[in-house]
């Protein structure tokens, strides 16, 4: 991590933000090709692509069912901390990249700034998205075990490690959440003067150790529910069959 650390700060300032610009671009462009026209999503009676679970009928034959489900996830990731951070500099150049790296290129000079304004004020809805979050990565959990019984009996296919892996690292990143870690523990300057204070402690703790590498969580899960409806898709268009490990 460090060495990636280090790699990074050796590239030019200007890397960073158009590199986020880019990703989020396409993942936003495919997340709403796959919402607006795509109705199909369970290949088999084993594998549900991520973004349609948990899996609601759509009232009306041309409305993907994505779209009840798809702003939940999309919205804890547009109010994100993080990635607030990372499409303010990268979308609004605003500030493009820390001082020292940018050499001053932020467009608006740092004293006309005023916070979070006008529509970005909606970022402060955060924690309500998290707890809806929270509801969607427990239906994650409950398609990945039924990824475990393709056609009844038990078994492990590549799509069982496809969902297996993205519900972790969804998981993963879910509660590494800055708002978690308030929830859970945050909120409190005594330990000692509440009820179930040590174990709040720990929990805080724990939580906090997962935040550090909150960035990190966010990419990889990012990349982990693309991948998993991609490859999804790929069986359900006939390209290959989900091989069998186990
Ligand atoms: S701060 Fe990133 S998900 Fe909450």
């Amino acid at each position: 991590m460090a060495s990636i650390t280090a790699a990074t700060k050796k590239l030019p300032w200007w890397v960073g933000p158009i590199t986020v610009t880019v990703v989020l671009t396409a993942f936003g462009i495919y997340s709403l090709v796959v919402a607006l026209f795509f109705q199909d999503a369970q290949y088999q009676d084993y594998l549900l692509s991520p973004f349609f679970s948990p899996q609601i009928s759509s009232p009306y034959a041309w409305l993907s069912p994505a779209v009840f489900v798809l702003w939940i996830p999309l919205g804890f990731r547009a109010t994100c901390y993080y990635y607030r951070k990372a499409y303010y500099r990268a979308f609004f150049w605003d500030p493009p990249a820390c001082e020292s790296r940018a050499q001053q290129r932020e467009p608006r000079s740092p004293e006309n700034y005023n916070g979070e304004r006008a529509l970005f004020v909606l970022n402060n809805i955060h924690r309500y998205f998290l707890y809806g979050s929270i509801v969607v990565v427990a239906f994650l959990w409950y398609e990945a075990v039924v990824s475990f019984f393709p056609g009844g009996g038990f078994g492990i296919t590549v799509g069982t490690l496809v969902l297996l892996t993205n519900v972790v690292l969804l998981s993963l990143y879910t509660f590494s959440c800055h708002s978690f870690r308030h929830l859970v523990g945050g909120n409190k300057n005594c330990y000692s003067c509440v009820s179930g204070g040590d174990a709040r402690r720990k929990t805080f703790n724990a939580v906090s150790k997962l935040n550090i590498r909150h960035s990190l969580w966010a990419w990889l899960s990012l990349f982990a529910v693309l991948f998993a409806d991609v490859y999804i898709r790929m069986l359900l268009a006939g390209w290959f069959m989900d091989p069998t490990i186990l």
